[in-house]
């Protein structure tokens, strides 16, 4: 291998650009030429190509986003868009990719290699922390920060007004930011998709907590959870059936997937951006480099693609004695 190249792919995550300035300066390392592809997988159809050195990704490692950017892309589904996509790989003679990304970037990587044999190593980067086989994912850790910092400043008014807040966090079908950065910030509820409370059950509890002296409440609800999928449907229901509080819904949105990347999300990409390099070099492919117990793993892109990884359900008894 002399030349691999390297793209940020789905929604960004916070972390991103120090994933690929581990990869920029591992190639160099192996005195191995990189190079960055603009716009993830369509700046592979559309050669968006930049030669990439040890300096060109200098003072990036604290920048949110990703200096490569990002797109879903939409040609990259179609034969002939991959199919350009490998013309263009070859006519810039690139051996190998590293595209970090979630599942539909990896979804894209292995049809890609199936029908090309190109090598590619993919690393997980989204705030969702939804891939099997890592234990965890570039860009959580500080998405979890962001939502427990923004629920210390919502407390602030729900306990001055005594309110109750439902909180509408991100992950898509996963509910790890819901279910942990419900924990770290002392909310009395939490929804997630892995789980069904239901309406009922949670105007019980509500009730009870009341009974118990509270005078505002927290629900974070995660987007993916079947009864906080219509929020303001939720909080209506809430307000015909619990009269004790007065009830307001806030949206976090993107501000979870912006901002500095904590030192955990540092850390953790910079070991995965040297892991996928050197894993390249030792000549594997189609795989992803995951962490698993504190250490790097290669894992089979099929296995990173089976579903997401198990929530640990343990934590829900955590968030219920805790909030008693
Ligand atoms: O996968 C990351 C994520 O932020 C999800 O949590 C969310 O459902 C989705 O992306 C939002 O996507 P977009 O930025 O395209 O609206």
């Amino acid at each position: 291998i002399q030349k691999i190249a390297v793209l940020t792919s789905g929604g960004d995550s916070p972390g991103m650009n120090a994933a690929i300035r581990a990869v920029v300066r591992c190639c160099f390392y192996h005195k191995v030429d990189c190079v960055g592809v603009y716009r993830g997988l369509q700046g592979l159809i559309d050669a968006d190509f930049t030669p990439l050195g040890p300096r060109s990704v200098k003072n990036i490692i604290n920048q949110g986003g990703t200096f490569l950017k990002s797109a879903r892309s939409e040609d990259f589904r179609t034969k002939q868009g991959r199919e350009k996509a490998y013309k263009n790989l070859k006519e810039a003679t690139i051996d190998a990719l590293v595209a970090i990304g979630g599942d539909g970037t990896f979804t894209g990587c292995k049809i890609f290699n199936e029908e090309f044999n190109f090598p590619i190593i993919g690393i997980p980067g989204t705030i969702d922390n939804d891939i099997n086989g890592t234990d965890y994912t570039i860009g959580y850790d500080t998405a979890l920060n962001t939502v427990v910092e923004a629920i210390d400043k919502i407390r602030d008014t729900a306990n001055s007004h005594n309110r109750l807040f439902l909180v509408e966090v991100m992950g898509r079908n996963a509910g790890d930011i819901a279910l942990n950065a419900g924990i770290g910030a002392g909310a009395e509820e939490i929804l997630i998709p892995e789980e069904d409370l239901g309406k009922d059950r949670l105007i019980a509890s509500l009730k009870r907590s009341k009974e118990a002296g509270k005078s505002s409440s927290i629900v974070v609800v995660s987007e993916g959870d079947q009864i906080g999928k219509n929020i303001l449907g939720l909080a209506e229901y809430i307000k015909e059936n619990l009269q004790e509080y007065e009830v307001k819904v806030t949206v976090l949105g993107h501000i979870q997937r912006g901002g500095a990347p904590s030192c955990y999300d540092r850390v953790l990409a910079s070991r995965l951006g040297v892991a996928a390099v050197d894993a390249l070099m030792e000549g594997k492919r189609d795989a992803m480099i995951g962490i698993r117990h504190g250490k790097e793993i290669v894992v089979p892109i099929v296995e990173a693609l089976k579903g997401k990884n198990e929530i640990d359900l343990k934590l829900i008894r955590v968030a219920d004695i805790t909030s008693l």
